[in-house]
C-alpha cells in the first residue's frame, strides 16, 4: 500500500460510479430487472482506487465483492439509486454511470404476493418511468464531470452520440451489446468514446484494462 501517489493521474479526485441492475419490485417477493453484472462498473471503481482516486460505488444487487479501499452504497431500485447518488454526489468530481438502471418501474407494487385469478390468462403490469439518475446529476448547478455508458444493439455511435448531447454529459462510452461475447456479463467490451469534439475506439479487451483505459482519457479531460 504505501502513501498515496501525488503523481497518480486520478490523486485527489473523488470519483462517483454506478454498478449493476436496479430491481422494481412487482410484490414482496418478484422483480424485473436486466442481465447486468456489474463487472464494468467494479472495474472502474478498482482502476481509480488504482489511479488514486477516491472512490464511492453505488451498486444494484450484484454478486461481485467491491474493490478493498472504496466506499460501497448498496441499493435494490432505481429510486434508491438516485437518492444515493443525490445524497452524496455534490461531493464528487467525476461522476460515472455505469448502472444498468430499470427504465421503468412497477406503477403499483402489490404489499402482498400477487395471486392467479384463475379465470384470467392474462395480467397487465402498469410500468411508470424511472428518473434518469445520469441526467439528473449533469442537470446540477455545479455538475461534476459526467461520463455515461450507452448500452446498443443497432445504430450504436448514432444513439451514443445522441445521449451524449440530450443528457449533457461530457463523456459517453459506446458498448455494442448485439455482440454476445462481449458487454452484459462477459469478461470482455470494447467500446468507444465519444466527447465533444473528439472519439477513441478502445477494442475488445479485458474489463479492467478498458477500465485504466477509459479513465486514462477521462484524466486527461479533467486537464482541460
Ligand atoms: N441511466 C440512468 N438512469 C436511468 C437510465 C439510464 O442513470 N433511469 C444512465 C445509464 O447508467 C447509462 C446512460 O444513462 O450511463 C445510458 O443508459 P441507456 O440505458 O443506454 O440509455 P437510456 O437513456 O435509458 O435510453 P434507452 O434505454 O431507451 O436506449
Ligand atoms: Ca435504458
Amino acid at each position: 500500500m504505501g502513501a498515496p501517489n501525488t503523481n497518480s493521474p486520478l490523486s485527489g479526485k473523488h470519483l462517483m460510479i454506478t454498478a449493476g441492475p436496479t430491481r422494481e419490485a412487482i410484490d414482496p417477493v418478484r422483480y424485473l430487472s436486466n442481465h447486468s453484472s456489474g463487472k464494468m462498473g467494479y472495474a472502474l471503481a478498482q482502476a481509480a482506487l488504482a489511479l488514486g482516486a477516491k472512490v464511492t460505488l453505488v451498486s444494484g444487487p450484484v454478486t461481485l465483492s467491491a474493490p478493498r479501499g472504496c466506499q460501497l452504497i448498496k441499493v435494490s431500485s432505481a429510486q434508491q439509486m438516485q437518492d444515493a447518488v443525490m445524497q452524496h454526489v455534490q461531493a464528487c468530481d467525476v461522476f460515472i454511470g455505469c448502472a444498468a438502471v430499470a427504465d421503468f418501474r412497477v406503477a403499483e407494487q402489490a404489499e402482498q404476493k400477487l395471486k392467479k385469478q384463475q379465470d384470467e390468462d392474462e395480467m397487465i403490469l402498469r410500468l411508470v418511468k424511472n428518473p434518469d439518475i445520469l441526467a439528473s446529476v449533469a442537470a446540477l448547478e455545479n455538475p461534476p464531470f459526467t461520463l455515461g455508458f450507452a448500452a446498443e444493439t443497432q445504430n450504436v455511435a448514432d444513439y451514443a452520440k445522441g445521449k451524449l448531447a440530450r443528457k449533457r454529459l461530457n463523456m459517453i462510452a459506446a458498448n455494442d451489446v448485439s455482440d454476445h461475447k462481449i458487454g452484459f456479463n462477459s469478461e470482455h467490451n470494447a467500446l468507444t468514446l465519444f466527447w465533444n469534439g473528439g472519439e477513441l475506439a478502445l477494442p475488445v479487451n479485458d474489463k479492467l484494462t478498458l477500465a485504466h483505459q477509459l479513465l486514462g482519457v477521462v484524466a486527461q479531460q479533467l486537464e482541460k
